[in-house]
């Protein structure tokens, strides 16, 4: 059934995939490095956009001009639904840009104008997602709406922003912008996070010390949900 895209912000999130790819060819595309492979029986392709939205859409923009029919985005991010703990597993409902502010206007807070508030993940693959990281064991897994912005989220007062007026369950730089792209192709795609700190004040200390045993742990939930398609 086609071409998994498969994408991570950083180096950490995506080099343990690239390592493991079988038959695996590099190209470059629109300035992003390519490595198309075989993965768990999945043809894929996997690649770095970078971090923030802007890197993002271009990564998922110059991935889906490759014919990709599903897209899966996987890394960290700060967990801001109170039950969620260092470790614990998000697969996303939908995605919106909580840095987006139009209110002046009279638009809801998130929403840009013309646009849907956010874009919803496909249903098959948030299935897939959640069997897959419940194989994880010791590990919470939640499906709720996840939050992108151009900021690193690390104060409590924010977070609980977040959750009050957008309903987020956790935050990061990149979903919503991949979700956009994804929706103006009409590519299905799911975001699969693993929470790398609470988004609160001790953050940035949190995340570098979890960043990379989180990373391979969304890792392992990709390479089950693959196994499942
Ligand atoms: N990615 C990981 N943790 C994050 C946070 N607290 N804010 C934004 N992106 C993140």
């Amino acid at each position: 059934r086609g071409t998994i895209g498969i994408i991570g912000a950083m180096s950490q999130e995506t080099e343990l995939l690239c390592a493991e790819l079988q038959h695996s060819d590099e190209r470059e595309v629109m300035g992003f490095r390519f490595y198309a492979g075989q993965l768990d029986g999945q043809q894929v392709i996997v690649t770095q956009c970078g971090i923030g939205k802007v890197n993002a859409a271009m990564g998922t923009t110059a991935l889906l001009s490759q014919g990709v029919s599903r897209v899966i985005f996987t890394g960290v991010a700060g967990g801001v639904h109170p039950s969620l703990k260092v470790g614990d597993m998000v697969v996303s409902t939908d995605c919106l840009q909580h840095d987006v502010d139009v209110q002046a206007l009279g638009y809801a807070a998130g929403l840009i104008p013309g646009e849907a508030l956010s874009w919803p993940a496909d249903g098959e693959l948030r299935k897939l997602a959640v069997q897959a990281a419940r194989t994880v064991e010791g590990v919470g897994v939640l499906e709720g709406r996840v939050v992108s912005g151009d900021q690193f989220i690390a104060s409590p007062q924010k977070a609980e922003w977040l959750r009050t007026t957008f309903g987020a369950v956790c935050a990061e730089m990149e979903g919503a912008a991949v979700a956009q792209v994804c929706a103006r192709w009409n590519v299905p795609f799911v975001v699969i996070r693993s929470m790398s700190d609470t988004a609160d004040h001790t953050a940035n200390v949190d995340y570098s010390s979890f960043m990379p045993v989180v990373a391979r742990r969304a890792k392992q939930v990709v390479r089950e949900m693959l196994r499942g398609m």
